[in-house]
């Protein structure tokens, strides 16, 4: 292919630890978002429960397997891919990534993209700071002129799994009959009846006599007609996890004044007023709200006093959270990186190893 001209419909991929984000470069939206899981000698496993490199390798083979002749229905032979991954995912997971890809699927080059960095792009800026709160945790990077900073980063296990527990530990304290529920049924009774609360309520909540009106019992249905009931508490506090600070003083809000006090002070502002939010979980109803409200409780703290921050603004992203990174990824695709930065076949089958970087 002449370097001057763009490949069209290459496939871009956002491999989530919980959902793999599926679509074509020039599009506005991923094709499919479909849980993370492989199907392998009959059983259903997900992906990033791998036992190590070679087990990794077989899953990922069925794993694009699909990809390629289920959802895009084309030949990965010589041509282009884009993958968008946290600048956190580990090193074996990148690197049997390109072996799958180069040595099984013969794919021509792959472009390796940072999701926090890519997910500026949509919003066409070039500093802000970037918190993902996806499935297995919560990554705090900012990213000033187009360079993440990776000495600022924050990093805590905070994301829907936690919730997900979180949760199971409230029905049971409530003994409203659910029970070591799955994973699945918790994530959908979070989605369809649970919310962030705002500071106030949730500090009365902790009383043992909260001056609060209670928000309505939900009756979950479950098998048919078996009922979970969800009570109000319960469905106010599942969130609160994200913002109770741990035993050294951390949470969601407390990992964005950490990463700020860890940036040049001419940045400060600029980034305080430029934050970007992306990962299915900051989709959560009252979120955005109740985080800026603990932003602006949390700076008042004598740790914090020296960032002398008195607003935080939030983008609101032209995509939903859940899909910010990959809209990214399809961005940068689309562009002449994809020539300039992809990593071409030719020159990794000449190295010994499959460890490619990254953009
Ligand atoms: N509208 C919503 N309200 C609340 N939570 C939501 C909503 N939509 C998606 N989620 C949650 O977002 C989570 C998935 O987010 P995302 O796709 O960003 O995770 P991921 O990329 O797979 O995980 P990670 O980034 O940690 O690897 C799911 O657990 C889901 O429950
Ligand atoms: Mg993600």
């Amino acid at each position: 292919m002449p370097l001057y001209e763009v490949e069209k419909s290459v496939i871009v991929l956002d491999i989530g630890t919980s959902f793999t984000k599926f679509g074509f470069t020039s599009e506005p939206a991923p094709r499919s978002i479909y849980r993370t899981q492989v199907k392998s000698k009959g059983q259903i496993r997900e992906l990033w429960d791998y036992r190590d490199a070679q087990d990794l390798y077989d899953m990922l083979v069925d794993f694009f397997h699909d990809i390629y002749f289920k959802y895009a229905l084309n030949s990965p032979k010589d041509k282009p891919i884009v993958i968008v991954e946290s600048l956190l995912c580990p090193i074996i997971f990148r690197e049997t990534l390109a072996k799958v890809l180069y040595k099984h699927y013969g794919v021509s080059s792959i472009l390796l993209l940072s999701s926090h960095l890519v997910s500026l792009a949509p919003l066409a800026i070039d500093t802000a700071l970037v918190l993902d709160v996806g499935y297995k945790e919560a990554v705090c990077i900012p990213v000033c002129y187009g360079m993440p900073m990776i000495h600022a980063w924050q990093a805590l296990n905070l994301g829907s799994q936690t919730i997900h527990k979180h949760l199971q530990m409230l029905l049971n304290e409530k003994n409203s009959g659910a029970q070591n529920l799955s994973e699945m049924t918790l994530e959908d009774i979070k989605v369809r009846c649970c919310f962030v609360t705002k500071k106030s309520r949730a500090q009365q909540l902790q009383t043992l006599k909260p001056q609060i009106e209670m928000c309505p019992e939900i009756k979950y249905p479950v098998k048919g007609s078996t009922t979970i009931s969800v009570c109000g508490t319960t469905r106010e506090k599942a969130y609160e996890i994200l913002f109770d600070e741990d035993a050294d003083h951390l949470c969601l809000p407390t990992m964005i004044l950490d990463a700020l006090m860890k940036v040049n002070i001419d940045l400060k502002h600029q980034l305080a007023e430029n934050i970007v939010l992306i990962g299915g979980t900051t989709m959560a109803m009252g979120f955005k709200s109740r985080l800026k409200e603990e932003l602006l409780c949390h700076s008042k703290e004598e740790r914090y006093k020296k960032l002398n921050i008195k607003c935080f603004k939030f983008h609101t992203s032209p995509s939903k959270e859940n899909y910010a990174a990959w809209l990214g990824g399809a961005i940068y695709g689309s562009t002449d990186c994809l020539n300039t930065k992809a990593i071409q076949r030719r020159n990794i089958l000449k190295k010994r190893n499959y460890l490619i970087g990254r953009i």
